[in-house]
């Protein structure tokens, strides 16, 4: 989704702001701007790349900058943030989405509108509130006529400061020595400094360069914000010798794994015993973490829990004070998920969030928080952070054996079991269609194979539990087709062989992925208690997907139409 970096201090703007806008490029994007304040307001903004959108340096120590991923408005450089009032006096910034855009455009028609977007809107609505108000009244009055979601920063001429507001988007202020930040994450300014101060809804104020003032808009009172320090570290944002972020993550898992194990889990363990109802939700990959959660918690606990994809769960819950609402969520920021969070707290549930961003918007509701510690994740695709989500699956519902975990991810990582992956990615490449298949807890695990490899290949691929194969999906089955079966000799395989059977009859290729030398296989490890097969099998998933995006010459980091943080509903 879109990005926002903003500068001020002593050092020229421009290149650190655009150095902070590669750093979030993986939220993905389709047009960059910056705008920087001196005398005037200089702005320099395109469609494309940031490279290409900013070739021409502006000079000024405060500035604003921004990627947009199109909402409002199609792709054009029109279109692009930064946006201005009528005489470019106010320059904006803004994620999020505008809701009464119609009625501000009615209030607004005497004004010089030149683009499809709302956040011009803001502009303009501020320019209205100037002509009789001092900035920050002004500011405070238009954000009070706002409907929907916003983050923002902005530039009013002859001010040395940068304004900003959020609501339902994230904004962070980075606090350095004698120069200061915003970012609509972290990485955004990750190089510079690590104490920062999480916005707040409603929060509004502005930075000069040795200070934050930050104040509700609500009630127009100053709000007291606590900074904190992230323990993410500037390599974290680094490819370092890696062409792509994504296989630097999937290795990483070889030593982030004793991180992930030593996350505290304790609270929410409590909890998950106290509570009469238990609802997990999640999206995408963090969705597939909750199926595996519900399985083992009813497996290995006996406890019932009902799961649920977030942007579907205020359509059939009904939660109330004797709910557990588990969320799981690597950025802490995703619109489904906060919404869903957000209705079942408003209905009196607790909420237990299990995220890798500390004091992000799903941390700071939560009731019992515990950290994936899996280090910041570029890759647009999660792969690390999943691996963390699924060791807090296992610690929340069993004791578990965290060095025979650590054997085995290792196993995955070896260079021959990487190659022989490699190889089958070869086969994968060309197919139009792939099935992935597995039974019991192997079958989140398909999906999570599917949807990395329809995420970043663009191949179309489709899970389901093996079983299910005869119900309907059978008939898709021919000599083009392909179908990734997960067969490990736990209760599942001798089932699963048989469906393999089914597919191969009509004349299907097969690709399995089993500890037993089966027929065109993926060796995957052997672990001691059957169990861990997720553990297995997960590795050889996420470089099978990778290895066939590289096959397809395709950049695996920003994959079309893709954003890493989804926060818009
Ligand atoms: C995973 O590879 C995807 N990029 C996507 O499905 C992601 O898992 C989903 O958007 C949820 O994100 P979250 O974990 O940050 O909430």
């Amino acid at each position: 989704m879109c990005g926002i970096c903003a500068y001020i201090g002593e050092k020229e703007a421009f290149p650190i702001l655009k150095e902070g806008l590669k750093r979030i490029e993986y939220r993905g994007y389709d047009s960059a701007g910056i705008a920087v304040l001196e005398k005037e307001i200089k702005v320099n903004k395109d469609v494309g790349k940031i490279e290409e959108a900013l070739k021409e340096e502006l000079e000024g120590k405060i500035g604003i900058a921004h990627t947009r991923w199109a909402t409002h408005g199609g792709v054009s450089k029109e279109n692009a943030h930064p946006q201005f009032d009528c005489f470019n006096n106010i320059a904006i910034v803004h994620n999020g989405v505008i809701e009464n855009v119609e009625e501000l455009r009615e209030k607004l028609r005497n004004h010089k509108i030149r683009s499809e977007t709302d956040t011009e809107l803001i502009a303009h609505l501020i320019e209205e509130e100037l002509k009789t108000k001092l900035p920050m009244e002004a500011i405070r009055s238009a954000l009070l006529e706002l409907k929907g979601s916003y983050a923002f920063a902005l530039l009013i001429k002859g001010e040395d400061k940068i304004y900003f507001a959020k609501k339902d988007s994230p904004l962070i202020v980075g606090i350095g020595k004698g120069e200061m930040f915003l970012g609509s994450d972290v990485a955004a300014f990750l190089k510079h400094t690590n104490d920062v101060i999480y916005l707040e809804d409603y929060d509004f104020g502005y930075i000069s360069k040795d200070r934050e003032a930050i104040f509700n808009a609500l009630s127009g009172k100053k709000a007291s914000r606590r900074a904190v320090k992230v323990s993410f570290s500037p390599e974290d944002v680094e490819k370092g010798e890696y062409e792509y972020f994504m296989l630097k993550e999937i290795e990483e898992q070889g030593y982030r794994i004793t991180d992930m194990l030593n996350s505290n889990t304790k609270d929410l363990e409590r909890a998950i015993e106290e509570f009469d109802r238990i609802h997990i939700i999640g999206a995408g990959t963090s969705y597939h973490a909750a199926r595996m959660l519900k399985y083992l918690l009813e497996r290995e606990k006996g406890i019932e829990s009902d799961v649920m994809i977030s942007s579907e769960y205020k359509f059939f819950k009904r939660p109330d004070k004797n709910t557990l609402v588990i969320a799981f969520s690597q950025s802490g920021e995703t619109a489904d998920t906060l919404k869903a969070v957000k209705f079942a707290k408003e209905r009196n549930a607790k909420i237990g969030v299990i995220t890798n961003i500390r004091g992000s918007s799903l941390d700071r509701i939560s009731d019992y928080s515990v950290y994936l510690n899996a280090g910041l994740e570029v890759g647009v695709a999660a792969t690390k952070t999943f691996l963390a989500q699924l060791v807090i699956t296992y610690k929340l519902s069993k004791r578990i054996d965290g060095e025979e975990i650590k054997r085995i991810i290792n196993y995955s990582l070896r260079e021959e079991n990487k190659q022989v992956v490699k190889k089958f990615s070869k086969e994968i490449a060309n197919k139009e269609h792939v099935f992935y298949l597995g039974r019991g807890l192997n079958f989140p695990l398909a999906m999570e194979g599917s949807l990395k490899l329809k995420e970043i290949t663009y191949i179309h691929s489709e899970a389901y539990p093996a079983g299910e194969l005869k119900h309907g999906p059978i008939s898709l089955i021919d000599e083009d087709s392909l179908a990734i079966f997960l067969v490990p000799k736990d209760e599942t395989y001798e089932k699963t062989l048989s469906n393999i059977q089914e597919v191969r009859a009509r004349g299907a290729k097969t690709i399995l992925l089993s500890d037993v030398a089966l027929d065109n296989s993926i060796n995957i490890a052997k672990p001691k208690d059957p169990l861990y097969y997720p553990f297995a099998e997960l590795i050889p998933l996420q470089l099978l997907a990778y290895y066939t995006a590289r096959e397809r010459g395709l950049d695996t980091d920003k994959p079309r139409n893709l954003a890493k943080s989804v926060t818009v509903e």
